[in-house]
């Protein structure tokens, strides 16, 4: 579950500013859809939070107590409400439906069993109201990247950022690809001059192809209705970085 590499809510966010493509894409959907919101895996709310500012009943799930701390604080510092509640998203029960459910980010793919998807797509589907859309993003396995995974620690300068209380930061990255489990498991490093490996932590992303996609989300009483391959709508194909999955209940 890669929970340690959610430990540093702050980082996180100063690694991951969001914004971008997907907070609109999202955003526009809520709206289409209408009505009540859940996400699953929130982290620090980059999409709720916004979606939620336009004046929806919103629910935030995520594992982690500290992205939820900070999702919490970002949220009343905007003066936007959202229900922030710790849960598995496997395994929980809010105990009402909701019109539009979305997971984002390849939170996902912190799910590494087919059961555990299996079980997650229940969650979602009894979490529907009659009508209601699931939307989802995973990344699209390039065979060309995961065979890249050679356990060699490199640096992602696209990655750097300033942490006003330490400096500039470097992230270094180590993977491997696990091909059996279909996960890339690897150690993220974060440096400054001065604290070499100041954070040294584990994270694990499996992925999901694009022929089991469909087969798992029906698994969970879904039907895959639209995968797009990018923000702004087109069409997926192999060459796409995202798979962006649209369902209904079966
Ligand atoms: C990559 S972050 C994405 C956060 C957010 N959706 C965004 O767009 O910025 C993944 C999030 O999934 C959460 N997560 C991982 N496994 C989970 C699980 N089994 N149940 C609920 N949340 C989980 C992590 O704690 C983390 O906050």
């Amino acid at each position: 579950m890669s929970a340690a590499f959610y430990s540093h809510a702050k980082l996180y966010d100063l690694m991951f500013p969001g914004g971008g493509p997907a907070v609109d894409f999202y955003r526009a959907e809520a709206r289409r859809q209408g009505g009540s919101v859940l996400e699953l895996g929130c982290g620090t709310g980059h999409k709720l939070i916004p979606v939620a500012a336009d004046g929806r009943p919103c629910v935030g799930l995520d594992f982690s107590p500290d992205m939820l701390a900070e999702a919490r604080r970002k949220a009343d510092e905007r003066g936007v409400a959202v229900e922030w509640v710790q849960g598995d998203m496997r395994a929980f029960d809010l105990g009402r439906t909701f019109d539009f459910v979305f997971i984002t980010a390849n939170s996902l793919l912190h799910l590494h069993e087919a059961e555990d998807l299996a079980n997650c797509f229940r969650a979602v589907r009894k979490h529907l109201a009659p009508g209601g859309r699931f939307v989802f993003d995973v990344f699209n396995p390039s065979v060309r990247l995961l065979a890249d995974a050679d356990g060699v620690r490199r640096t992602r300068e696209s990655l750097s950022f300033v942490d006003p209380d330490r400096g500039e930061v470097s992230v270094d990255v180590e993977e491997i690809y696990d091909a059996s489990a279909q996960v890339t498991r690897g150690t993220w490093h974060l440096s400054t001059d001065t604290e070499p490996d100041f954070v040294v932590v584990p994270l694990e992303i499996r992925s999901i192809f694009p022929q089991e996609l469909p087969l798992l989300v029906s698994l969970g009483g879904l039907r895959l209705v639209e995968r797009f391959g990018d923000w702004s709508g087109r069409p997926f194909t192999g060459q796409a970085p995202v798979q962006l999955c649209v369902c209904t209940a079966a």
